[in-house]
């Protein structure tokens, strides 16, 4: 393995792409430094924010490295089907992919994407309101709307563990 390639906004993709890191001893640097420092075609890891379900940068990622193992890291929490729309939505079916929790911090966030979240919790505190379970359980939209207004940091060793032991295999 080259490298573990990363994209985060906020920094929680950063700190699992660190931890990561640390743990196979492969150099973690972000998609743009990789440019610079890795050679087309380079096996890597790749790790990358989800952002309406997308993972920001996979694609470019894609064009370019050889990647043999995905995490996208998201401020919901682990769920089957988080894992499941991951690997849905981003075509992953044929690779090792991970949903991770990262977790969710406004004062970091700039522009459209602070814009797009603050709508975001609107819309999340109305479904609370009015019981509205479309979106996802009750508990998950606290949870969420807890993450817009407080800021959280949900990520940890354990949650990296079954990607760990994947990579490790790789
Ligand atoms: C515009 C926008 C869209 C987002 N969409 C999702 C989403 O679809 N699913 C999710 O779990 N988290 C979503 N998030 C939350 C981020 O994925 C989460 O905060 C992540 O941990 C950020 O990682 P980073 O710190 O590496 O940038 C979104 C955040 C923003 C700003």
């Amino acid at each position: 393995m080259d490298a573990i390639v990363y994209v985060s906004e906020t920094g929680f993709t950063k700190k699992y792409a660190e931890m990561l890191s640390a743990e196979l001893d492969v150099q973690a640097m972000t998609l743009k430094d990789a440019a610079n420092k890795l050679s087309k075609g380079s096996e890597i890891i790749y790790m990358g924010w989800v952002s309406a379900g997308f993972i920001k940068g996979l694609s470019k990622a894609m064009r370019l490295y050889e990647v043999k193992a995905v995490g996208g890291v998201g401020m919901g929490r682990y769920t089957e089907k988080n894992q499941n729309n991951l690997v849905k939505q981003n075509k992953l079916a044929d690779l090792p992919a991970f949903y991770l929790q990262g977790g969710f911090d406004m004062g970091k966030l700039r522009g459209f994407n602070k814009v797009a979240m603050k709508i975001m919790g609107k819309v999340v505190a109305s479904s609370i309101k009015n019981g509205k379970e479309s979106m996802m359980p009750k508990e998950q939209a606290e949870e969420m709307l807890d993450a817009i207004r407080h800021s959280k940091d949900y990520v940890s060793a354990d949650k990296l563990q079954p990607m760990l032991e994947r990579c490790k295999t790789l």
